[in-house]
Parts: structure tokens; C-alpha cells; sequence
């Protein structure tokens, strides 16, 4: 963290990006220097952070902690995710703020099962490996549209005592979805508390898969987030017929209970905006109009 004194008695901070790499097609790893939140972080939570002055605020997952580096692994979508992977060692991001949201509910359950979908998979070995250190046995499951979307594959197995892998075009492991291969487990044996995160539509699909055993399931939501706070609504979500904000009450929340088709449809809510902002970002940077991170 650096600090820096502009005007009289105007302190801005920044934040070191500490080490940045491509790990897939449009999915990025970037270490920022946050000691605020690498020291308090926890399985489960997420920062926000806005690349300078004039940037959008982005929550994402915490995804590792090394020291006083926290890491966020995205994938490309939007404005500020594009930009975000122009970043490398030494420049900066304006602000950094967490850990928010409320930690994963770790303690003994006895067998656990950790299904990760997409750029999901990105927030589960810090939940597995806390889920390990608190006594139980581990089970990953991680699933992608083809091998190379497979990230923090390794990571994954040293986390868990088991990790199966499924990929929609059979590229690598099991060929079809997580949920189909988390079905298969759980005719096999009945998992004390399963972890889902991933798309929306990918939790929605595979909590339905423990639904009929009752078995106790959490799903991390991702719905449109602003403040992070609690104080602005944006992240409203619907569960158990009452209204909950993500940023606040969750993100993680009961699998069983949670309206997705309403979180699927506000997060539609800007698509418009949310175009312009990335055409003007790719027409800013490069003049090529791709929009893509180009380095
Ligand atoms: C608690 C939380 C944790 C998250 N963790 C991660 C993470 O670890 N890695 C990661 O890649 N993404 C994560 N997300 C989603 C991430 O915040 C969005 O991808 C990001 O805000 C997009 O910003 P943008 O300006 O690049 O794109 P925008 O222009 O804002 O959006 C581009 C596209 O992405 C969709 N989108 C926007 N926000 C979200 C959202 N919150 N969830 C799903 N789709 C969205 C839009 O509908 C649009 O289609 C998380 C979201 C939440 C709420
Ligand atoms: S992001 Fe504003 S209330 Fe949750």
C-alpha cells in the first residue's frame, strides 16, 4: 500500500498490483498489496475495489491471501474487468475495500463437497482448504465448458482429499456438467453440507440436485452490487420469500432457498449501460474497438 499526499491535507491511497498473469481465455489472476484485508480475510468474502478516481466500484472474491497480497481471479466481461486486466506489477489500483460479506460457516460437518463452476471455481480452495483444516473430508468438484477453462485445477487437488473434474465438450474428466457428476456422488453417499459457486444458472441447475435428499447446500451469489454496504439495495435478493442484501447477509446463502430466476434477471438490469461503458473503454484505449486487453 502506498500512500500519497496531493493537495493540502488530501491523502489518496493506492494499492500495488503485486503480480498479474492470463490463466484462460479472458480469465485473469491479479495479486493486489491489501494488508488491510489479506490480514481479517476469510473464506467466503469478497473485496471491492475501483481502478482509479473516476472508476466503477467491482466486488470479487477473495480467492487467496499471501502476506499482505490478496488475490481476485476474474474473468474479462465488462469496462472494469478489461481494464482490470490491463494491470501488471508496479500500477496501481485506487481502492481496495474488505473483507466484506460474512465468512463461510466453517466447523465440523463430516463429508463436504465443493463444486465450482466457470471462473467460480476460483473461490473454491480457500473454502476447501478451510472446510479440510476443520476436520472434514473434502470432495471438489470443478467444472468447465472445455479443459483449458479449467482453472486452479491444481490448487483444487492439493485442497481436497478428492476432485473430480467435468467438462461440457468431454476435453477433460468427466464429459458433461458438475451437476451431473455431483448427482452421481450423491446416489453413491449422502455429503453432510455441499458448496456450490459458480453462474447463476449453474447453481440454480445443481442445487436442485440436493434438494430431493434435503441435503444442506449453500450457494455465493453474485447479483449486481454497488456500495457493499448495505445501504443502497442494488443487491437485493429473494430468500425464502424474504427480501436479503447479498453484500451484507450473504454472499452465501441457502441453496433451497434462494428465487435464482429473480437474481438472473436483475443482473439484465444495466446490460445497455454497461455496453456503452465497454465500447467507450475500447475505443479510449486502443482505437481498435475490441475492447480486449492488449497490455
Ligand atoms: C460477491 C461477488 C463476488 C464476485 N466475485 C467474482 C469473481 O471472483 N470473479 C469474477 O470474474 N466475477 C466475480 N463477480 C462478478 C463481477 O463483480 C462482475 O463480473 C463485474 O462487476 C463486472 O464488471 P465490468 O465493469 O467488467 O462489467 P459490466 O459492464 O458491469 O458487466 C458486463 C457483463 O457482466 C454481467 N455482470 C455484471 N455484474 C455481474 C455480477 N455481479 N455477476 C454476474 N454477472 C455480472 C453483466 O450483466 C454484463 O453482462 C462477483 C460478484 C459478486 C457480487
Ligand atoms: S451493494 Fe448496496 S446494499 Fe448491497
Amino acid at each position: 500500500m502506498t500512500l500519497e499526499f496531493r493537495a493540502e491535507g488530501e491523502v489518496t491511497v493506492g494499492y500495488r498490483v503485486k503480480r498479474a498473469a492470463q490463466l484462460a481465455d479472458r480469465i485473469f489472476e491479479t495479486w493486489i498489496e491489501a494488508p488491510h484485508v489479506a490480514r481479517n480475510a476469510r473464506a467466503g468474502q469478497f473485496l471491492v475495489l475501483r481502478i482509479d478516481e473516476r472508476g466503477e466500484r467491482i466486488p470479487l472474491t477473495i480467492s487467496a491471501v499471501d502476506g499482505d497480497m490478496v488475490r481476485v481471479i476474474y474473468m474479462a466481461v465488462g469496462k472494469t474487468t478489461y481494464q482490470l486486466a490491463t494491470l501488471g506489477p508496479g500500477d496501481e489500483v485506487r481502492d481496495v475495500a474488505g473483507p466484506l460479506g460474512r465468512p463461510s460457516e466453517i466447523r465440523y460437518f463430516g463429508h463436504c463437497v465443493v463444486v465450482g463452476g466457470g471462473v467460480g471455481i476460483a473461490c473454491c480452495p480457500i473454502i476447501a482448504r478451510a472446510a479440510r483444516a476443520a476436520g472434514n473430508r473434502v470432495t471438489g468438484i470443478i467444472g468447465a465448458r472445455t479443459a483449458a477453462y479449467l482453472v486452479c485445477e491444481d490448487e483444487m487437488r492439493e485442497a481436497c482429499d478428492e476432485l473430480l473434474v467435468a467438462t461440457d465438450d468431454g476435453s477433460k474428466g468427466y464429459h458433461g456438467f458438475a451437476a451431473d457428476v455431483l448427482k452421481r456422488l450423491v446416489e453413491r453417499e449422502r455429503p453432510d453440507r455441499v458448496w456450490i459457486v459458480g453462474p447463476a444458472i449453474m447453481m440454480k441447475v445443481t442445487s436442485e440436485v440436493t434438494r430431493p435428499a434435503a441435503i444442506p447446500t449453500v450457494v455465493s451469489l453474485n447479483p449486481i452490487m454497488v456500495d457493499g454496504t448495505g445501504m443502497c439495495g442494488s443487491c437485493r435478493v429473494e430468500v425464502g420469500g424474504e427480501t436479503r442484501f447479498a453484500c451484507v447477509d450473504g454472499p452465501e446463502f441457502d441453496a433451497h432457498l434462494v428465487d435464482f430466476d429473480m437474481l438472473m434477471a436483475r443482473q439484465k438490469a444495466y446490460l445497455e449501460e454497461e455496453k456503452v461503458a465497454l465500447e467507450r473503454f475500447s475505443a479510449q484505449r486502443c482505437g481498435c474497438g475490441t475492447g480486449g486487453p492488449h497490455g
